[in-house]
């Protein structure tokens, strides 16, 4: 199976290469302002198209779009109030990602994978730490995402990173780095091996500042039903559309480079100076609330349909994040 082959990067590769290729033609929109102060396009410009107070992504046979947030931040909440794609949207592809710069990026990715008319969507949320993604999950949602704006956000800050649908956690990523560790599950037969395996504690993605992303593109080669069903190019254009974007973290200085300590020092330490600066680090932000550990079981128990931690053929030996999970 390679449901997950294309899915892992929210880059889809010609973005780069297309990016400054465009010249811009924004529409000067009501919303241009509300958005402009946050985003800015970031590849295909004329692909990111203000409609009032809506901003919309737009995938043609032409390119895709996508919106890049103009500052980084270490720590925070970035979310999005988004409708996707109506109707016929097989092999359409719309995400929304926080990701840092260079081999060893992080990167926390809603990827909405879009369905032919009347069969459902599929989110699939992943994490890449260190440059290592491959932590793939898959659910349903519990509404109709292309009937009404619903909010997707990520949390993160040095305890957690959570996905969240309309308030509710669907993942929970935890820095468990200083747990003790009782080594891999391992789920093979193989006892000798389980029993004198080393432990390594789960990896978390460290202080690197992110930047905040969207994009839609063509992914008929693996999003919809396993890559069986393409794109109908003639329901193009396809839209995705975001009623606000916000980003609510600690900004990271424009001069200042990626490593900069003073920056990590700032951002990450504990005591804050002005009262309430720093809300997504505050004590009840280090880990889920009881009411919302609720909402996570529930959420997974009625609508995850994909989960990497126990897809034994892709991993014969559980992830270490996985375990107790
Ligand atoms: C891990 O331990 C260090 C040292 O005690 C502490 O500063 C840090 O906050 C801990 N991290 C978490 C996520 O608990
Ligand atoms: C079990 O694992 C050990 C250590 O890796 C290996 O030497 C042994 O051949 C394995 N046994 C089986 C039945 O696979
Ligand atoms: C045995 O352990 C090694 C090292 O952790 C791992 O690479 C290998 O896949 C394991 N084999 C089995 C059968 O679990
Ligand atoms: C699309 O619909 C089919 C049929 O209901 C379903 O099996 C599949 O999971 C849905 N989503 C995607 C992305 O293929
Ligand atoms: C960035 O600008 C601020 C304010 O002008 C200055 O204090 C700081 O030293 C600069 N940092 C770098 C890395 O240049």
């Amino acid at each position: 199976m390679a449901l997950w082959n294309g899915g892992g990067g929210a880059f889809p590769a010609a973005a780069v290469l297309v990016a400054a290729a465009v010249a811009a033609l924004l529409g000067a929109g009501v919303g241009a302002t509300k958005f402009d102060d946050v985003v800015q396009p970031s590849w295909a410009n004329d692909h990111m198209v203000y409609d009032g107070d809506l901003l919309k992504l737009r995938l043609d046979a032409n390119s895709g779009g996508g919106f890049v947030s103009r500052s980084k931040f270490l720590y925070g909440k970035a979310s999005a109030d988004l409708k996707l794609v109506p109707g016929d949207s097989a092999g359409v592809v719309t995400a929304f990602y926080l990701s840092s710069a260079g081999d060893k990026h992080n990167e926390f990715d809603f990827e909405f994978l879009g369905n032919v008319t009347g069969e459902p969507y599929l989110v699939q949320t992943n994490l890449y730490i260190d440059g290592v993604g491959n932590r793939e999950q898959r659910i349903d949602l519990w509404f109709d995402p292309t009937a009404d704006f619903h909010t997707y956000a990520v949390l993160w800050n040095p305890s957690q990173v959570v996905f969240m649908v309309d308030d509710t956690p669907i993942r929970v990523y935890e820095n468990r780095q200083n747990a003790t560790v009782h080594g891999h599950h391992h789920r093979s037969n193989n006892a000798t091996n389980a029993s004198t395996s080393t432990a390594s504690p789960p990896p978390f993605p460290g202080p690197q500042p992110m930047a905040v992303y969207s994009s839609i593109w063509n992914a008929d080669d693996w999003a919809t039903q396993g890559g069986r069903v393409k794109t109908d190019w003639s329901h193009a254009p396809f839209e995705a559309t975001f009623r606000e974007v916000r980003v609510d973290g600690c900004a990271w200085a424009a001069n200042a480079t990626d490593g900069d300590a003073g920056e990590v020092r700032r951002c990450s330490e504990t005591s804050w100076g002005k009262e309430g600066r720093y809300w997504w680090k505050e004590k009840e932000m280090s880990e889920l609330s009881v009411h919302q550990s609720h909402q996570l079981v529930w959420a997974r128990a009625h609508h995850l349909v994909y989960d990497y931690c126990v897809d034994t053929d892709r991993f014969p030996v559980q992830p270490p994040e996985c375990a107790g999970r």
